[in-house]
């Protein structure tokens, strides 16, 4: 009797101590879930004052204030605010809200900066501009790139209220503290060699030349802005230089697939591979059922379009508004593969990085294939129907209007 009596009471200890954990666990996910626009705002706030939900600097209702729909207003205003501000900071340069009080405090807050120059590497950068304006088209071609995106973003995300974890929103994005860098990573759009350089520039190793591909991408050598706490991950998005690399959407889908799936892979054939494979072939071999490889460029394409994957995205292929969030976190510089290496070392030049320090040019990976250029994707995509490439554009639709790309594959 008595001993059932301790049976049943440290079950039903057990049970409310499984139901209390469950509601912290609810609880903790929901103070990390954050808004795209509220994350932006955030980020754009003063930086003295750390994630501070009732700032009087902010406007309370961001989304009417973007809604306002006056944009030339809007655009005269970042424009004047972006001239007296570093031109490199981004920041507040991107919160101007067609609120004039508030891009005053913006200005404002940009002198304040000057002065305090608190931010070595964007000093730098300005007398730089002084001394050379051999990049002055480059410049052009940042601030034409970031106005279309924050254009795209402010009619975009006023109708499309997104939420997501703040944690899942930086989990892509890799930081270098001693240049306060923060870099999100695009598979398939440089970004080994991207994190080639951020080791040299952390000063993990000397040159961009001896890192070995696995070294890259299996080292755990470069730190992850979602290791961070909460305000550290904040402070950082505020005050570091954020950059993102992009590129055409139907040049890295075929990049991947031909990286991922034309060469012998012990982690994509038997994840991917196999299920594609049961899935999409009819009177598939036993031998490709068991391996997976040998996936054809069609299947793969069956699957992106599939609404019931048997297999969940992957990196690879995912769009890049769902790896970087460009509405929520305001990069400051957008390069493109389709220039590389003149984005990339702009952009070295404007961090101030090392002289030595140049781009690696080098293909790690089946350095004997010819690289996915244009014609390259053309080939492929002659293999599936019109119907499908339509898909695939509509797939990668906000990459596509985020980054200006044009669409000449998706017509037959
Ligand atoms: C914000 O503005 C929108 C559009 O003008 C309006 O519908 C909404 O009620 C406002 N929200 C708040 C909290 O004022
Ligand atoms: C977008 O791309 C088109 C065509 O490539 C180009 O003419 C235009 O200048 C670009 N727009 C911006 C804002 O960069
Ligand atoms: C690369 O490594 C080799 C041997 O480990 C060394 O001899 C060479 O100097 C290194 N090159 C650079 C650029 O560091």
């Amino acid at each position: 009797m008595n001993l059932k009596l301790i049976y049943v009471s440290v079950l039903m200890f057990g049970i409310a101590g499984l139901f209390l954990f469950m509601y912290l666990q609810d609880w903790i996910e929901e103070q990390h879930t954050v808004s795209e626009e509220k994350l932006y705002q955030t980020i754009n706030q003063d930086s003295t004052f750390y994630a501070t939900e009732e700032s009087e600097t902010v406007p309370k209702n961001w989304t009417s204030a973007r809604k306002l729909s006056k944009p030339s207003k809007t655009i005269i205003e970042r424009e004047h605010s972006q001239r007296d501000a570093d031109p490199f900071l981004g920041m507040g340069s991107f919160s101007t809200t067609g609120l004039s009080k508030y891009s005053q405090k913006i200005k404002s807050f940009h002198k304040y900066f000057k002065h305090v120059n608190i931010l070595p590497a964007v000093h730098s950068l300005k007398n730089y501009f002084i001394r050379d304006d051999q990049w002055k088209h480059a410049e052009q071609v940042q601030k034409n790139r970031r106005l279309l995106l924050f254009e795209f973003c402010r009619k975009y995300i006023g109708e499309h209220r997104a939420q997501s974890h703040l944690v899942r929103m930086v989990s892509r994005i890799y930081v270098e503290d001693k240049y306060k860098l923060l870099y999100c990573e695009v598979p398939k759009a440089g970004c080994s060699n991207w994190k080639r350089v951020l080791m040299v520039l952390g000063g993990l190793a000397k040159s961009t030349a001896n890192i070995t591909h696995n070294a890259v991408h299996y080292g755990k050598h470069l730190q992850k802005l979602d290791s961070y706490d909460t305000k550290g991950i904040y402070l950082r998005l505020k005050t570091y230089t954020k950059v993102i690399f992009v590129r055409d959407p139907m040049e890295r889908l075929v990049s991947a697939f031909r990286d991922k799936f034309e060469h012998p892979n012990s982690y994509y054939h038997p994840v991917f591979g196999k299920a594609i494979i049961k899935k999409y072939r009819l009177n598939a071999d036993s031998k490709a059922l068991k391996t997976g490889s040998g996936v054809t460029f069609k299947e793969f394409i069956q699957y992106l379009l599939d609404s019931h994957r048997p297999v969940g995205m992957d990196t690879h292929w995912e769009q890049i508004s769902r790896l970087c969030y460009p509405c929520a976190i305001n990069y400051d510089f957008i390069g493109k593969f389709e220039t590389l290496e003149e984005d990339a070392n702009h952009f070295l030049k404007l961090l101030g990085a090392p002289k030595g320090l140049a781009f690696p040019n080098f293909k790690d990976r089946h350095s004997t294939d010819r690289r996915t250029n244009a014609d390259v994707v053309k080939q492929y995509l002659s293999e599936i129907p019109a119907s499908d490439r339509q898909q695939i554009y509509d797939f990668y639709y906000l990459d596509y209007l985020m980054f200006n790309y044009t669409v000449p594959y998706a017509w037959p």
